[in-house]
Parts: structure tokens; C-alpha cells; sequence
């Protein structure tokens, strides 16, 4: 398995690529790589003659400097999870922060018609910026056919497929559906950092949201959102940042439901100073 940490080199391999007419995949990731990132890797490979895995921890998407310092890392490790898929059609990228920065660390500014203002947008200042410039980097560097993104982080999955409109950027986004423990409980990397009474609780997370989403057929999304938030307040081990059903579209919250709509129900829920997210699809 080729492991690439220059730009120059990935370039040439790019090239090369290129000229044998292959399709690339691509799937960006900050490492720490579980289950969830496999599955996207998967379907990259089913469905592309080489992918492309990229490992970067991006310091200008992280809001708080002790999140940034104290998020995993493991290379060897993530090497060796990408070999179980296989060892001949993937790519790993570990670009330096020159590749991605120059000598300026800091993120662009980026207007995504607002949908960066919504939820992950409230909470974490600055947050979509540091991910657009990561991604849009990425994205000239790799010129991929396809990227690949979890629907765990569906505002980010929306707000790349907004990047890629406005740049008009060649290249397909693929959403991929969230990949769940036994539990219901979504993979993440930050799952690690659970404790483990926090571990056995986590779970409430997903019960939850398929309970709302079987009131959504009939309640009203303030009426499920009163509900949710008396929910979170018997537990002890879980504190609800935020419950929205939003739009799917425009990641508005919603008020009047219109069949003609597609929604979501977003949460965000803090287990001590571990942070989680996740969303269902609720029509
Ligand atoms: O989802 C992630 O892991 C990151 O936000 C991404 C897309 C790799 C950008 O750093």
C-alpha cells in the first residue's frame, strides 16, 4: 500500500492515473479510521479502479485548541485497517500542512447560502470555513471522480455538495448512510474518548431519535422538540446541546410541516466534555 506525504508525489501518481483512464475515489478523513470510515472506503473501491484515502488533521476546523491537541491520532493503525480492504487500490495521502496551507494557516471565507449558519454553525464558530478550506484544497490537489462522506456529518455533506455547485467543481459528492454500532449508537471517532458508563448511555442518543421520528408522522415537530428536551433532562450522563427537525434542503429548522419537504431531526448531545452528533431521516 503506497502511503504518500508530499503533494509532488501524490501529483505524479495522479498523472498517472489519469493517463491509464482510471476513475479515482476519494475519501477524505482526519485518520482515527473505525468502521464508518471503512464502510466509505467500501463503496469507493466498488464503485472506482483506485481510491484515494486522505489523512489530515485539518487545526483550522477545530474551534477549541485542547480538541485540536487532543484528537487521535494513529497512523499505523489506520495503515493497517485500509490493508484489510486492500493492499493494491488504495492510496493513502498524508499531505503536510504546506500542501494544504502554504505558509498561511487559515481558513477562507466562505458563503454556502447560509446553510453554515445553521446548528454545527451556531456552536462551532469558524468551524464550515476550516472544512471548506481543507476540502476545496483536496479537491484540486486529487481531482477525484467521486468523494465519499458520511451522513453522520450531513451539514458538512450539504455544504460540500454547496462548494462543489459554487466552484463548480468536477467532481460527484456521495453521501453514505451513517454506520451504527449493535447499540444504535453512530461510529465516531470521538467514541473513544467515552468513558464506560458514558458508552452504555450513549445509546439513549439513537433511541431517541427513531422515537421522533415515529411521532413525526403525526406530532409537531415543537411538540416533538418539548418532548426531546424532557427526555435528555432524566439523564444523567447525557446534556442536550441542541435538538432541531430542520429541512433538508435549506437545514432550516421547520415550523410548518409540507409533505413536499424533506426533514431531518439533528441532535447534538455532550457526555462530559465528549461531544456527539447525529441525525435521522424522518419522511
Ligand atoms: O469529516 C471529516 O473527517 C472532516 O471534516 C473532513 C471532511 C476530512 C475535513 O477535514
Amino acid at each position: 500500500m503506497e502511503v504518500l506525504s508530499t503533494k509532488e508525489n501524490i501529483l505524479i501518481l495522479i498523472k498517472e492515473i489519469k493517463a491509464q483512464n482510471k476513475s479515482v475515489g476519494f475519501v477524505p478523513t482526519m485518520g482515527a479510521l473505525h468502521n464508518g470510515h471503512l464502510s466509505l472506503v467500501r463503496k469507493a473501491l466498488n464503485e472506482n479502479d483506485e481510491v484515494i484515502v486522505s489523512i489530515f488533521v485539518n487545526p483550522t476546523q477545530f474551534n477549541k485548541k485542547e480538541d485540536l491537541e487532543k484528537y487521535p491520532r494513529d497512523l499505523e493503525c489506520d495503515i493497517n485497517l485500509l490493508k484489510t480492504l486492500s493492499n493494491n487500490n488504495i492510496i493513502i495521502y498524508t499531505p503536510s500542512i504546506n500542501d494544504i496551507y502554504g505558509a498561511n494557516i487559515k481558513a477562507l471565507k466562505f458563503d454556502f447560502d447560509g446553510l453554515e449558519n445553521e446548528m454545527e454553525g451556531k456552536f462551532r464558530p469558524g468551524h464550515f470555513d476550516g472544512v471548506g478550506t481543507v476540502v476545496k484544497r483536496l479537491f484540486e490537489i486529487v481531482k477525484p471522480d467521486s468523494a465519499y462522506f458520511g451522513e453522520k456529518d450531513f451539514q458538512q455533506l450539504q455544504i460540500i455538495k454547496k462548494l462543489v455547485e459554487k466552484f463548480q467543481l468536477s467532481v460527484k459528492v456521495i453521501g453514505c448512510e451513517i454506520y451504527r454500532e449493535e447499540n444504535g449508537l453512530a461510529l465516531s471517532s470521538r467514541n473513544q474518548h467515552l468513558k464506560s458508563e458514558q458508552k452504555k448511555a450513549a445509546p439513549t442518543i439513537f433511541k431517541i431519535l427513531k422515537e421522533a421520528k415515529e411521532k413525526f408522522r403525526k406530532q409537531s415537530a415543537k411538540k416533538i422538540t418539548d418532548w426531546v428536551i424532557k427526555e435528555f433532562a432524566k439523564q444523567k450522563l447525557l446534556k442536550l446541546e441542541y435538538f432541531i427537525i430542520a429541512d433538508v434542503k435549506t437545514l432550516k429548522e421547520n415550523k410548518i410541516k409540507s409533505s413536499k419537504k424533506s426533514y431531518r431531526a439533528f441532535i447534538a448531545v455532550y457526555a462530559d466534555t465528549v461531544r456527539l452528533i447525529d441525525n435521522i431521516a424522518l419522511n
